[in-house]
């Protein structure tokens, strides 16, 4: 894939980029910390992306909704492999209401809205009785409501970097500045 010079709202580019790679949503490794400072991370699926934002779905209380919680700054990275891509960025998190959730759930994939049950039956991060898990997918096989635990998080970046395969490769970084962008390259 050729080179792109890079400009403009990178929002747009980056929904772009997910668009060439396949669509929406698209995995990122989200990257939260603790009150502490230790870090954690992970896969979500991004499944909006507007001209401020991007947006992935969770369930509370979780690791990342606890630390985000704690201390909303974050960092995301999407990888396209294929096509040579990376884009990494800092911003904000912040849970939006459950209005907002609520209009999202129905559009998840069932599967998805299965597992969102089941975690609000369990309790994340402990050790889970034999047999659990199943009983809980089980049970939770045939809700349709979403469950009180499922969130939308919004994330707002302030810096994004846009990598390309290249020789060289070619790395754009974007920093919010008031309502703009400034870009320029760095070394990649
Ligand atoms: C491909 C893939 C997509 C995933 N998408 C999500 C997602 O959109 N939201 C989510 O909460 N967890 C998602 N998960 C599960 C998380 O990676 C993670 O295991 C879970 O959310 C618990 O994370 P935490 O305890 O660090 O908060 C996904 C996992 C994979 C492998």
């Amino acid at each position: 894939m050729a080179r792109e010079e890079l400009a403009g709202n990178p929002l747009d580019v980056l929904a772009r980029w997910a668009a060439e790679a396949g669509g929406l949503p698209a995995a990122m490794t989200l990257a939260t910390a603790d009150a502490d400072g230790a870090p954690h991370a992970r896969t979500v699926l991004a499944t909006v992306v507007d001209a401020t934002s991007l947006r992935f779905h969770s369930s509370v209380p979780t690791t990342k909704t606890k630390d985000i919680a704690a201390n909303p700054r974050v960092s995301a990275v999407f990888l396209w492999a294929e096509q040579g891509r990376q884009v990494v960025l800092t911003g904000t998190a912040a849970e939006l209401d459950a209005a907002t959730s609520r209009a999202a759930f129905p559009t998840r994939p069932r599967p998805l809205q299965v597992l969102a049950c089941v975690y609000e039956d369990l309790t994340p991060d402990e050790p889970l009785a034999p047999g659990a898990l199943q009983q809980a997918y089980d049970a939770a096989a045939d809700t349709v409501e979403m469950p009180p635990s499922w969130t939308t998080v919004r994330l707002e970046p302030v810096q994004m970097d846009f990598w390309q395969v290249g020789a060289p490769p070619h790395k754009t970084r974007f920093v919010k500045d008031g309502e703009g962008w400034r870009t320029y390259e760095v070394l990649p």
